[in-house]
């Protein structure tokens, strides 16, 4: 009847308005999208379809039975981002600040569950006041459900998250355990303690943003893989991101079409190496010049940018990129730059998608810093990604592959697929200069006239750069497959991803694997 649909109509009415204009006003006075709005950013035009509505808490402490708001403060439900399947959940901050109840976990649940069954990504979009205070455990219970699934989703379905507000507490979890955060410069931050307790306990004075803000997260921690200039960036970038993932690890990242020729000669890249070998070159530079259309996509830019990685396409299909950057400490690994790149060479591993990696290092950072830091264990997470990764590699050595890093950065010992090598490749346990010291240091220092012994280490040095400070000693062993002209390498790792696009590589069957942690 007409009544019944008006009861339907004005029900969901209410529920679109979550905690009521004024805080609807509230959350835009900061800058702040609401939890539909950005739903309505993310997703394809009309795509989103509801779920739960109509759920509303069940607490009946501190007088919570007399406050309730259809939906409870969390809109779930799926839609699609370039006409693919995903599950989205949204939390509402104008309902009990985004509070986690036992209920606003449960929604989220559902859709992690269907996202899970279905083999489609789950968005998450955090905004929220942390746990609702007056539920208690059941709260607390709720968040830890919410963990178990993005545990047992993970490596299976990409998960991503975005954190458009406050996430505290134990919410950090959650996004924490998901493939990609995305933080927004201003109104965005996380910590699992906030600066009033901080203060309390550490005596500490610190703001929200110099905490746990966006920027923090992008440089120091690591927390967040993209920094977005404001929400609507932010849901934009999530969009692209999700072009070069598969919907789940049982597909393949989904090719487009390629109008960028493949043989396209890029001149630039034979001159791009400076004559001096200490001399850098922004790295990112040759990405740009062979990937499909120059394009990008950066994963992590603020955080260890020794390292570069990120998504590109080589004739349409997707591949993550990892590179040593030499216009940034000489692109050494040091310890953020082997966890960045492991974590980034075991997603595309997880998710099929083959790893093009660009070498130009020259070793390990030395130092207590590091040491102590654990550089043994943590430089042995990226050796240990390559080693176990079974998606097609391809590696192109650029200048230097010197010492532990050579073998690091996919060598054909770590089962690189197909290795190839610019001309002026140096491939050898450690750089000219080192080298003549460690093995000549006591001779020449017994020479005393300084001319004959600058002659005699000058010697020196041009013989181990004839023997080593080029690829061909390697190639004569097999380990670089070719030596190539620089201009050409787009189409050579077309060539070759072409080639690795029937690799069949199975690991032998264990529970889990023990990643040095
Ligand atoms: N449980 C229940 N209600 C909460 C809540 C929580 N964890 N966090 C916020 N709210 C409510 C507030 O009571 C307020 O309700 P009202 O609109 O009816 O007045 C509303 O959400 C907005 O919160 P407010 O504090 O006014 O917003 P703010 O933007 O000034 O501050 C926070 C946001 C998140 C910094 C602040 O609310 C806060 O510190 N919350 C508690 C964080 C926490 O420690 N959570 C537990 C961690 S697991």
């Amino acid at each position: 009847s007409t009544n019944q649909l008006k009861t339907l109509l004005d029900k969901r009415a209410e529920a679109k308005l979550g905690g009521g204009q004024k805080r609807i006003d509230t959350q835009h006075a900061k800058g702040k999208l609401t939890a539909r709005e950005r739903i309505e950013l993310l997703l394809d035009e009309n795509s989103f379809e509801e779920f739960d509505m109509f759920v509303t808490h069940r607490c009946t402490n501190f007088g919570l039975e007399d406050q309730k708001y259809l939906a409870d403060g969390v809109v779930t439900g799926f839609g699609t981002i370039d006409a693919r399947l995903v599950y989205v959940f949204s939390q509402d901050f104008t309902v009990f600040g985004g509070s986690l109840s036992e209920t606003f976990a449960q929604k989220i649940c559902k859709v992690m569950d269907m996202a899970l069954k279905m083999g489609a990504p789950i968005i998450g979009i955090n905004d929220s006041g942390g746990a609702r205070i007056q539920e208690g455990v059941t709260s607390l219970a709720g968040y830890a459900e919410v963990f178990q699934r993005n545990i047992m989703a993970s490596g299976v379905i990409p998960q991503i998250s975005a954190v458009f507000g406050p996430c505290a507490g134990g919410a950090v979890y959650s996004p924490a355990l998901t493939d990609f955060i995305m933080m927004t410069k201003k109104n965005s931050y996380m910590f699992v303690t906030g600066p009033k307790v901080v203060k309390t306990v550490t005596g500490e004075v610190v703001t929200d943003d110099e905490l746990g803000g966006a920027m923090v997260h992008g440089t120091k921690s690591g927390v967040t893989h993209f920094i977005a200039e404001d929400e609507q960036e932010g849901l934009l970038l999530i969009r692209k991101l999700l072009s070069y993932l598969p919907q789940n690890n049982l597909e393949e990242p989904p090719l487009s079409v390629c109008l960028d020729p493949i043989d396209r000669f890029e001149d630039s890249l034979n001159t791009i190496i400076p004559e001096n070998p200490n001399k850098p070159y922004d790295v990112k530079d040759v990405i740009h010049a062979i990937a499909d259309d120059n394009e990008f996509f950066e994963v992590h830019r603020h955080y260890a940018p020794n390292i570069v990685v990120g998504y590109a396409k080589f004739n349409g299909q997707p591949v993550g990129i990892v590179a040593n950057q030499p216009s940034y400490l000489a692109g050494v690994l040091d310890i953020n730059a082997s966890r960045k790149a492991a974590r980034f060479v075991r997603f595309c591993d997880a998710f099929n998608i083959p790893i093009v990696t660009l070498v130009d290092v020259p070793g390990f950072l030395p130092g207590t810093t590091q040491e102590y830091g654990g550089i043994i264990i943590h430089g042995a997470k990226l050796l240990f990604a390559y080693g176990e990764a079974t998606v097609p590699k391809v590696t192109i050595i650029l200048r230097k592959a010197y010492g532990g890093a050579y073998d690091v950065m996919s060598s054909k010992h770590l089962r690189g697929d197909i290795n190839y090598a610019w001309p002026n490749a140096e491939i050898a346990v450690m750089g000219p200069k080192g080298a003549i010291e460690i093995l000549y240091q006591k001779e020449y220092m017994q020479i005393e006239n300084l001319e004959e012994r600058a002659q005699f280490i000058a010697d020196k040095t041009e013989e181990y750069k004839q023997k080593f400070a080029n690829p061909y000693n390697a190639a004569s062993y097999g380990y670089i497959d070719d030596i190539i002209e620089p201009r050409n390498t787009r189409f050579r790792i077309i060539r070759a991803l072409q080639s690795l696009a029937t690799k069949k590589v199975v690991n032998p069957p264990k529970k889990h694997s023990n990643l040095p942690l």
